[in-house]
């Protein structure tokens, strides 16, 4: 059976919410922060702004949305999984956060009180069965003129020169356990004809990657080694035949692909980050 016959058996998110998880996205969100940032300024997230942030998680997104409004404006994480809703509300308090707030579901069901001029969303489009969909129930929580702009992922251009072969495999495994897992390890290039089905105007979209060798100053290529396979997905893996634990050796593999790097003397290039925005007309 291969990973693309067996998407039916969707889970909802194959990630999970185990706090080892949410670690592991607070490190990768120190990565990604950078780019969230050009995007939402790019995007025009601006002073005053009340805006949704759809699948919050740990709040990464929420905070950095929050410190681009200002206090003038407001940030709502929503997010399905209530463990997620209690660690981000108390990183808001513990960090004295006042312009956020955090609820519980799927903001694309739920009703608010008041519409809001701006819905983003980092990484949460790829793990919904119909993404357009999802969009255009979210454009319907945004004002006329309001902002759309999301976050998203794309595997399709990771790779390694000269080729290191565990890092390869590594980026095979988390595209063959996403994709057993029902979530789109390419849906940075589909933005597109999701906001287009949507019926939300054609998006400005802009991609950035990381790249480096091993000997890399900022300190990004060993990050990046460390986020890139999600513990979590071993048990995918193994559900769907794909590799089995020892194979996968999880808790050496950082280790394991930096030996080799550094070995090879190869620049990886990590998966693209994608963003997308429009604005409702
Ligand atoms: C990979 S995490 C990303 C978290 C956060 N956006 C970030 O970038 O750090 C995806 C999150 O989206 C949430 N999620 C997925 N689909 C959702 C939906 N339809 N409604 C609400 N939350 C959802 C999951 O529970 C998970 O916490």
């Amino acid at each position: 059976m291969t990973p693309a016959s067996i998407n039916s058996a969707a889970a909802p998110y194959v990630l999970g919410h185990s706090a080892e998880e949410l670690q592991r996205l607070t490190l990768q969100a120190r990565l990604l922060e950078p780019i969230t940032r050009r995007l939402l300024l790019t995007a025009g997230v601006a002073p005053g702004m009340r805006v949704l942030d759809v699948g919050s998680g740990m709040g990464d997104e929420t905070f950095l949305a929050a410190e681009l409004v200002g206090p003038a404006g407001h940030v709502v994480g929503a997010d399905r999984a209530p463990f997620a809703i209690t660690q981000a509300t108390e990183r808001a308090k513990a960090e004295s956060v006042a312009n956020v707030s955090f609820v519980e579901g799927d903001p694309s069901k739920m009703p608010f009180d008041r519409l809001f001029d701006a819905v983003v969303g980092r990484y949460v489009l790829m793990y919904q069965r119909d993404p357009a969909a999802t969009l255009h129930a979210l454009a319907i929580r945004l004002k006329t003129g309001g902002l759309i702009v999301f976050h998203e992922l794309d595997w399709g251009g990771a790779r390694s020169w000269p080729p290191a072969p565990t890092y390869d495999q590594c980026c095979r495994w988390v595209i063959d356990a996403l994709r057993c897992g029902g979530a789109e390890p390419y849906m940075g290039t589909k933005l597109y004809s999701a906001f287009v089905q949507a019926a939300l105007p054609p998006p400005v979209m802009h991609l950035e990657a990381p790249i480096g060798g091993p000997a890399d100053p900022s300190g990004r290529v060993t990050d990046l080694l460390q986020t890139i396979f999600p513990r979590s997905l071993v048990a995918t893996l193994e559900q769907f035949d794909v590799a089995q634990a020892s194979e996968i050796d999880a808790d050496n593999l950082p280790g394991r692909m930096y030996e080799e790097i550094t070995k090879l003397r190869s620049v990886i290039v990590g998966r693209s980050e994608v963003g997308a925005w429009s604005r409702k007309s």
